[in-house]
């Protein structure tokens, strides 16, 4: 059975009578849940005795006020899903249990967070380290599951645990695609047929493309707006926007393994 906590100190109770030989695996989401997101929980599942998933759609880590009322969620059906795996916690705080202080403490790294998504969201990783910092410590977790989806974001999480000396041990997760090679991410749901079919796009251009400059053109060329595109450690990582819907991806140029059968069908149809 899963126990849905909203009060904090409730969740600290059953965290304190879990057996000490137990190990908890914690999954932090916004919700809007997806396959994506059911991975890293089954990956949970499989290396803990107990799973917790928290589900709280962080206000402070969206720059954009339109892109956090938009956002696809709908707890009723996220908590549906994870009760039907075998989750057995869910944590769903309210803003002010999440944010005693109104958000005046704040967690923010001075290198990395200034690139890439960082340099086109303002103030969106102080949200996300601050929000991680605070469920690490709340879930007190043995493991936490993260998503090679966001790359940027994990290698942040990965960077704070180990500078702040935090207990929990990150565990990253490869990004989970549909059959046409697209990342999935909630935001998929808000494009159209069209919108979804040309999106497919995205991650073939990032795998084949020779350069940088090549995959900003080819990306363009079929009506991508391009934020950026950086070739780092030998990973792509890019954001793109497409019927206003922003897209971020990453990959090792020449890895992705798309069905040719399907990505012929779509080329030829666009
Ligand atoms: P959210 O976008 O809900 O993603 C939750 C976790 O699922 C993240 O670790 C993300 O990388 C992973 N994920 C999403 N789509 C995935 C995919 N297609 N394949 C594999 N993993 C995927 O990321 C966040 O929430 C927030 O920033 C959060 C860490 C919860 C802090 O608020």
């Amino acid at each position: 059975m899963t126990t849905v906590f909203s009060s904090i100190a409730d969740w600290r109770y059953f965290r304190k009578e879990m057996l000490d030989t137990e190990t908890l695996g914690v999954v932090p989401t916004l919700g809007g849940l997806h396959e994506g997101h059911f991975a890293l929980v089954r990956r949970s599942l499989e290396e803990n005795d107990r799973t917790v998933v928290t589900v709280f759609l962080n206000r402070v880590q969206f720059n954009k006020k339109e892109d956090y009322e938009k956002y696809p969620a709908n707890f009723e059906e996220d908590v549906a899903a994870l009760e039907a795996m075998g989750v057995d916690a869910v944590l769903a705080p309210e803003f002010d249990a999440m944010y005693p202080d109104n958000y005046d403490f704040r967690v923010s790294e001075k290198n990395l967070s200034n690139a890439m998504e960082g340099a086109h969201r303002p103030g969106h990783f102080d949200g996300v380290l601050t929000v991680v910092m605070r469920l690490l410590n709340i879930a007190q977790a043995d493991r936490a599951y993260f998503g090679q989806k966001d790359y940027q974001q994990l290698a942040l999480v990965e960077g704070m645990v180990k500078a702040f000396f935090m207990p929990t041990k990150i565990v990253a997760c490869p990004t989970v695609r549909s059959d046409t090679g697209l990342a999935l991410s909630s935001r998929n749901r808000r494009l159209s047929k069209e919108g979804l079919e040309q999106a497919a796009f995205f991650p073939q251009i990032l795998n084949t493309s020779a350069s940088v400059t090549e995959a900003i053109s080819r990306l363009k060329g079929k009506g991508f707006e391009v934020e950026y595109v950086e070739d780092r450690d030998g990973r792509r990582l890019a954001a793109v926007v497409i019927e206003g819907v922003r897209l971020i991806d990453n990959l090792v140029p020449g890895s992705l393994q798309i069905d040719s059968e399907v990505a012929g069908r779509r080329e030829a149809r666009l």
